[in-house]
């Protein structure tokens, strides 16, 4: 099925929208509905990120909200409640920023032991041009009192099932940040449906889970939000620790701002070369709030690097392009790697920082190349595991989603069993009786194995 029909049945079931959605091109479906999308490799060759190539991260299904009828109410710790239309919106003073938005959980598939959740490569990432108003702006309208410490942020997008709403919050001191903004167009265009249409929270610098899509309600609070998105997920450790074992909440704290990263666009992983004839290493990094510096490349395993040269097109939270000519002269296995570096001294590890729910990937990206007269036959990948179909299976978890956010996990037993318990939380009709059979079949067939 082409990515066009994959989004348009994504679209199938949910109400009328007024207005049609940008469709994609290239990317990975990771989920039809809710709606979730991967850029492939290629989409890092623009500046600005084209919004059919832009990834998409949706928790709940797509709303269909109409300009006409849309309002934001802003409340909570605050003088004078407000109500604002699309149009009183518009009219306030717009700013327009380039920034780069990256999922929290991008590159978790390259995460051991393997961890629950949606198997995001390299490209859970996009950068935009983002146009918008400044929520200090919108705030001081309001007049946040002396209590206000919190901005929680709620969409028009309504759970599935028993799932907890999306909420998020940021710290006031963030809220009031001038280029921290309430966007209406993306690109020079009205905001996309999926891209939060028609306002969503920009907030450079920090993790794709802050920008709540279609808001429609501020509330300004005199402490933290304990609702699941804040107190549950979307936390990091924020200290090294041991692969595999489970860390309480509690101890740990919301995702903030992004990490220094390089991804190598080109060459492709496993790719084959002529020896002699040169080739552009090329990519993109970004950085959270200290500009990318330099991007340094090597080409033998990380014993001698170069300098990467740097694209001319650069702003404070946008990223960086940057390439590098390499000329093989012997034939041979070559990996290549990517580091940057930002102003303030922060560089990329070379080994994972495990973290339980797998945020913020940024290990020196390694792609391996063959320099090679001919082509090299490659071992065919293994079948997938032959597994009678199983009714309940389909019965009880297609109800809500596809199979594709399953198909993805390479899960144990025991992160199965947990992962039922917590669909089942959600509204998935397993009875305690059915769970041992669902859960054997899922580590049949989406059970540990080699990544891909
Ligand atoms: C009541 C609706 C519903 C049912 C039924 C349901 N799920 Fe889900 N599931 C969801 C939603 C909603 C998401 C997406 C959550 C998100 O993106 O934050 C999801 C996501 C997932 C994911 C991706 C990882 C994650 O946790 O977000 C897996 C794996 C999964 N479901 C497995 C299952 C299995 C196995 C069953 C059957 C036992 C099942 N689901 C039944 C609602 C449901």
């Amino acid at each position: 099925m082409t990515n066009r029909r994959l989004f348009l049945s994504a679209l199938a079931g949910a109400p009328l929208l007024w207005t049609a959605d940008t469709p994609k091109r290239d990317g990975r479906v990771m989920s039809t509905r809710p709606f979730d999308i991967e850029m492939d490799l290629d989409g890092f060759a623009d500046y600005l990120t084209p919004i059919d190539r832009f990834y998409v991260r949706t928790h709940h299904y797509t709303p269909n909200m109409k300009a006409e009828t849309f309002s934001l109410e802003v409340g909570g710790t605050v003088a004078s409640k407000l109500t604002l239309s699309l149009d009183d919106l518009k009219k306030m003073p717009a700013t327009e920023l380039v920034s780069v938005c990256e999922c929290a959980g991008n590159g978790r598939s390259f995460y051991e032991p393997a961890i629950v959740g949606l198997q995001w490569e390299h490209g859970a990432v996009g950068n935009a041009k983002w146009r918008g108003v400044r929520l200090a702006d919108v705030l001081k309208k309001a007049g946040v009192t002396a209590a206000g410490k919190y901005v929680l942020f709620n969409g028009g997008d309504t759970p599935v099932g028993k799932m907890p709403d999306f909420q998020r919050t940021i710290p006031l001191a963030k809220a009031l940040d001038p280029n921290t903004l309430l966007a209406y167009e993306m690109n020079g265009e009205t905001l996309p449906v999926s891209h939060g249409f028609p306002l969503r929270v920009v907030v450079p610098g920090w993790a794709g889970d802050c920008w709540v899509k279609w808001l429609t309600n501020i509330t300004i609070l005199d402490a933290e939000f304990d609702g699941f998105f804040m107190k549950t997920a979307y936390r990091h450790p924020g200290k090294p620790v041991t692969p595999g074992v489970a860390v309480d909440p509690a101890q740990m704290k919301p995702v903030e701002n992004l990490h220094i990263k390089s991804v190598i666009a080109m060459p492709r992983d496993g790719s084959a070369v002529s020896p002699g004839k040169p080739v552009r290493i090329s990519g993109v990094a970004w950085s959270g709030l200290s500009p990318v510096a330099r991007v340094e490349v090597s080409v033998d395993r990380g014993r001698t690097w170069q300098p990467a040269a740097l694209g001319a097109e650069k702003h404070i939270f946008g990223w960086r392009q940057w390439s590098h000519t390499w000329t093989p002269s012997t034939t041979g296995h070559y990996v290549l790697m990517a580091r940057a570096r930002d102003v303030s001294g922060d560089s990329q590890p070379f080994e994972p920082e495990w973290n339980p729910s797998g945020y913020l990937w940024n290990v020196v990206h390694r792609v391996a190349v063959d320099v090679t007269e001919s082509p090299i036959a490659k071992a065919a990948p293994a079948p997938p595991p032959n597994v009678p179909d199983l009714a309940a299976f389909k019965e009880k978890c297609l109800a809500c989603h596809d199979e594709k956010p399953i198909a993805q996990q390479r899960l144990t037993r025991a992160q199965w069993d947990r992962e039922v318990t917590k669909m089942t939380n959600w509204g998935a009709n397993v009875k305690p009786n059915e769970k041992d059979e669902i859960v054997d079949y899922l580590v049949k067939r989406f059970g540990p194995r080699p990544r891909r």
